[in-house]
């Protein structure tokens, strides 16, 4: 992180961490009835935690293109302050965004993807439920996350609608989908090009990050000139991030992370430090950074935000 930033990124961040967590649980079906071990299974791997970074994206995206600047963040504010239909949409977007961001790491650890044990430091969620219900899980929760977008009203539906189309975009068949199952067939095939992983990287990781900040921004009513730099600055965002997860696999420990390390060389997945070593993956981070900070530095004040959220991704240990 910057050594000097120009406003408090943990405060930012844990403040719009708290806001979702206050309201994910209340979007998910309670643990009863016949279905409720599914429930159940959707609820653990949810509440074991995580950083929650997807959807304090989608409220970023909303503060950038309502043009927050960092003092009024520092005082509190946030986009939904402007309008309580607004707070609400964006609460929504937010919440769907991690439960498919939840779906895909239920689904990624399965025996039959990268047959993890260890998920937001407990025991994974088929490790506990067995496979079929941990399956059914995540199918619940990426349909589910359509459901709890579906029910943004009033004069916002059009921006719902948009919002769910970039949201699709991201997380399906050309986006998240398309990365997980070429990330599947380079280990199966022991390899690939750096053109390879790039594919892989855009799309598994970086597509929900770039959906993520978009939907933000659609739903604050940003304008195509907002919403371009949101899909330029979010693509760069989740490379890095991805970037930094496969560093961190070689170099993280079990502690940090709450999942098992050195997992990509055992399977022999194309990543960056495997195959151009961990000098040049770092090399590729900060180009990354300033690719990014680049960009926002255009933005005037509201890009600073979004500049020190970026050089924090380049440093993050978990
Ligand atoms: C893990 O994402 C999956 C990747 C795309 C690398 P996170 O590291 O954001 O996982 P949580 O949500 O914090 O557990
Ligand atoms: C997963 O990438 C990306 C997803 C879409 C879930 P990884 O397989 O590297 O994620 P981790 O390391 O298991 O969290
Ligand atoms: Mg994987
Ligand atoms: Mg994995
Ligand atoms: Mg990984």
């Amino acid at each position: 992180m910057d050594s000097n930033p120009p406003f408090d990124l943990m405060e930012y961040v844990n403040r719009r961490r708290d806001l979702v967590d206050a309201h994910l649980f209340s979007y998910i079906p309670p643990c009863e009835g016949p279905a409720s071990p599914l429930f159940e299974a959707m609820h653990y791997t949810l509440k074991a935690g995580g950083k929650r970074l997807r959807p304090i994206c989608v409220l970023a995206g909303a503060d950038f293109a309502l043009g927050l600047e960092p003092a009024e963040i520092e005082r509190g504010g946030w986009a939904g302050d402007r309008d309580p239909a607004l707070a609400e949409a964006l609460l929504r977007a937010a919440c769907a965004v991690e439960m498919i961001h939840t779906y895909s790491l239920i689904h990624d650890d399965l025996p039959c993807m990268d047959d993890d044990d260890l998920r937001r430091g407990l025991a994974t969620c088929h490790k506990v439920y067995g496979e079929a219900i941990a399956l059914l899980a995540g199918d619940a929760l990426l349909t589910h996350a359509f459901f709890v977008i579906g029910q943004i009203g009033g004069s916002l539906k059009e921006r719902a609608l948009d919002a769910v189309h970039e949201l699709a975009d991201g997380s399906g068949a050309e986006g998240m989908v398309a990365g997980q199952a070429v990330d599947l067939i380079s280990e199966r095939m022991g390899g690939g090009t750096e053109s390879h992983l790039e594919f892989i990287h855009r799309r598994k990781t970086a597509a929900l990050f770039r959906a993520s900040l978009t939907m933000g921004g659609i739903l604050a009513g940003g304008s195509e000139h907002d919403l371009e730099t949101l899909r330029s600055v979010g693509e760069i965002v989740g490379l890095i991030f991805q970037v930094t997860d496969d560093i961190l696999d070689v170099e993280g420990t079990e502690e940090e992370l709450g999942k098992t390390t050195g997992r990509d060389a055992e399977l022999g997945k194309l990543t960056y430090p495997g195959l151009l070593g961990l000098e040049t993956a770092r090399r590729r981070s900060s180009e990354l950074l300033s690719k990014a900070e680049d960009i926002l530095q255009t933005c005037g004040p509201r890009g600073i935000p979004l500049s020190v959220l970026a050089a924090k991704i380049t440093q993050r240990r978990n």
